[in-house]
Formats: C-alpha cells, sequence, structure tokens
C-alpha cells in the first residue's frame, strides 16, 4: 500500500508566509506540517509515499524530504503543475500506486490511528468529523450507517459531519475521475469523485475522527495546530547551552541553541542555533532554527527561522522566515506588506 501526500495550493490565506514556499512546508512545533503527517504515515507501517507538488515553490518540497530515506521512507514525487482540483492531482499517481492507497492532503493535522483507516474493505474510505461550519468543507451523509451522499462546501446545513483530509481508495477512482467535471469553482473534486462511486453502487466506508484535528488554511489555524503538538508530543530534552536560566516542564531545545539568563516554560519547543537572551518564552511556543530573542517575552506563538525579535512582547504571534521585530523609538519605522498585520 502506498500513501499519497498532497503539497499542492496557493496558501492565500496564509499570505505573505506562502510567498516563497508551499503552506505544507510551515513549521509548527519544530516540523512543516507535513512533516508531522509523513511521520504518522510512516509509524502506521507504510513505507512507500508519494509527494504531489503543486507550482508554489515545489522545489523547496524536494530539496526538504529528498529521497525520504532520513525519514525511513521511500518517497517520489509527481508534479501536478498548476492546481485543477484534488481529483485532477491524485489521477497523476495512477500509473504508480497498486490496488489501495490512501491519499493524505499535507496541509492537515488528523491525529488518528491510520493502521485502523487503512484496512478498508469497500471500493474507497473516508475520514469524518463533527465540525460547526460545514460550508467550508465536503460533507457527507449518513443513512442506517452508509455513506448516502457527499457535497463540496454545501450552501445549507444538510449534515455537519465534515471530511478531513484522508482518503482510502482502490484503483477504481480513477475510472470515476476521468468521467468527472469541473464543478462550480472549477476544480475536479474528489467529493464529487467519491460520489462517482457511490452512484455506481460501490460501497463507500467511513470512519469517525472523535477529537481535535485541523485544516491548517489560517494563521489561526497554524497557531492552534501549534498547540496541540506541542501539548501532545513534547517530551522534555535539552541538547543546547543553558546559563543562569530557569527551564520548566517540557522543553525541548536543540542542539547549538543558547538559552542565557532567560525563563522558558514548557510546553516549549526551541530550534537549532537559536540563542535566547534577558528573555521569557512562555506556554506554547515554537521557535525556529537560528533566531535570536533579546530582551522579549513570548506566549503562545510561532516564529519560524531565521527570525529576530529584540525587546517585544509578543503574544499569539506567527512570524515568518528570516523577520525583524524589534522596538523602536517613540517614532515606528515601519515597511509593511499586502495583507499584514501590525499591532503596537
Ligand atoms: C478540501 C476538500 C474538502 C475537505 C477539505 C479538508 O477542501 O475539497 O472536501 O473537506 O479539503 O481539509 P479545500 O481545502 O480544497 O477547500
Amino acid at each position: 500500500m502506498e500513501a499519497v501526500i498532497l503539497h499542492g495550493g496557493q496558501g492565500t490565506r496564509l499570505r505573505p508566509l506562502t510567498h516563497t514556499g508551499p503552506k505544507q512546508l510551515i513549521k509548527v512545533a519544530g516540523k512543516p506540517v507535513s512533516q508531522w503527517v509523513l511521520e504518522q504515515i510512516r509509524d502506521a507501517g507504510i513505507k512507500d509515499v508519494i509527494t504531489i507538488l503543486g507550482d508554489n515553490n515545489p522545489t523547496r518540497v524536494v530539496e526538504y524530504y529528498g529521497d525520504g530515506s532520513r525519514f525511513n521512507v521511500s518517497i517520489r514525487y509527481v508534479y501536478q503543475g498548476k492546481a485543477r482540483g484534488l481529483a485532477d492531482a491524485i489521477y497523476r499517481v495512477k500509473d504508480l500506486v497498486s490496488d489501495r492507497f490512501i491519499v493524505y492532503l499535507g496541509d492537515n493535522i488528523v491525529p488518528y490511528d491510520l493502521s485502523k483507516f487503512s484496512n478498508f474493505h469497500g471500493s474507497a474510505s473516508i475520514l469524518l468529523a463533527k465540525v460547526d461550519n460545514p460550508q467550508r468543507f465536503g460533507v457527507a451523509i449518513i443513512k442506517d450507517e452508509k455513506v448516502v451522499k457527499l457535497i463540496e462546501k454545501p450552501k445549507e446545513r444538510i449534515s455537519d459531519l465534515a471530511l478531513v483530509g484522508v482518503y482510502g481508495f482502490t484503483r477504481e477512482i480513477f475510472e470515476v475521475i476521468e468521467n468527472l467535471k469541473p464543478s462550480w469553482r472549477g476544480e475536479l473534486e474528489i467529493t464529487d469523485a467519491i460520489q462517482g462511486l457511490i452512484d455506481k453502487g460501490r460501497g463507500v466506508e467511513y470512519q469517525i475522527v472523535d477529537g481535535w484535528w485541523k485544516d491548517t488554511g489560517t494563521p489561526k489555524d497554524i497557531l492552534e495546530a501549534n498547540y496541540f503538538l506541542l501539548d501532545k508530543h513534547t517530551v522534555r530534552r535539552i541538547e543546547g547551552e543553558v546559563k543562569d536560566s530557569t527551564i520548566d516542564g517540557r522543553v525541548v531545545i536543540e542542539r547549538g541553541a543558547s538559552i542565557i539568563n532567560s525563563i522558558i516554560r514548557g510546553p516549549v519547543y526551541i530550534g537549532v542555533g537559536s540563542k535566547v537572551v534577558n528573555s521569557y518564552i512562555g506556554p506554547f511556543t515554537s521557535i525556529g532554527d537560528n533566531c535570536i530573542i533579546e530582551n522579549s517575552e513570548i506566549e503562545n506563538s510561532v516564529l519560524l527561522d531565521n527570525v529576530t525579535v529584540k525587546g517585544v512582547s509578543l503574544m499569539d504571534s506567527l512570524i515568518g522566515n528570516n523577520s525583524r521585530v524589534e522596538k523602536g523609538n517613540k517614532w515606528q519605522k515601519l515597511i509593511v506588506g499586502e495583507n499584514s498585520t501590525v499591532i503596537i
């Protein structure tokens, strides 16, 4: 069995973070979102991975994951190019998969036992979760424990069971995709393809995720995913240097990092080579690699790589790679990009 991880999409709601790379590579709790996905797949015993690349800096994905050996899996790449929908992306693996395979959207985090999911018997299998905002998703109507209808982005509230981004397929899906028409948003929808299987009388199984999951489409989603993953996975591990500091609770300090005259209160992740001086880093904060934090307080935030923060207090913040946030004098000097939020 193969697992297919999707890396497409423009990530418009995460701009400007997605101007330089796909949203699936944004690091939460120390790892790109899609690495959490990859490791979950591997831990369920699936070692044969196919990654579908979109057109937003796809080489960044290949550079990061390589042939997969660093993660104990084997990865093959397929280039989808311009996004024409999930079904179009999935069709690209037609010649690469065996009888049964799973598909995982690389921007979703679904803490669910995949070995329980991949063991399906029907023509397809879907994972569902109860949501408050079903109009943002594809939804399923279940009657007598059977999937009877699937609708992408329903206008009316016909069901609150959303399709989360994990699917199980047999090769039958390719034939349906060949006959699929684009939806109103001009995409070949995987939801419509699965409906096509139902229309042909094929069995579509489902399982329900009971608990937290996330489609990490917005900054708020990234912060929530960071909170959840830090809380669930952080095990105290201190490899960097600690001097005149207090390190409380579940904290990871990677090699080459140094914490000087500071207080760190977990769960917190501090990446390789980062330097924290005269500062307080509070719960649910992830700091990427090679960051510099001085005379600052940071809580419940995500700082990506090579970020400099000096003399400020940050909460619920998401700071992109290679950014600087510094306290100025009375007059603020700002160069602010499109769609930014600056609160001073
Ligand atoms: C896609 C699917 C949708 C599914 C969602 C899960 O939506 O089309 O059916 O519920 O992923 O994240 P999109 O992210 O393309 O809006």
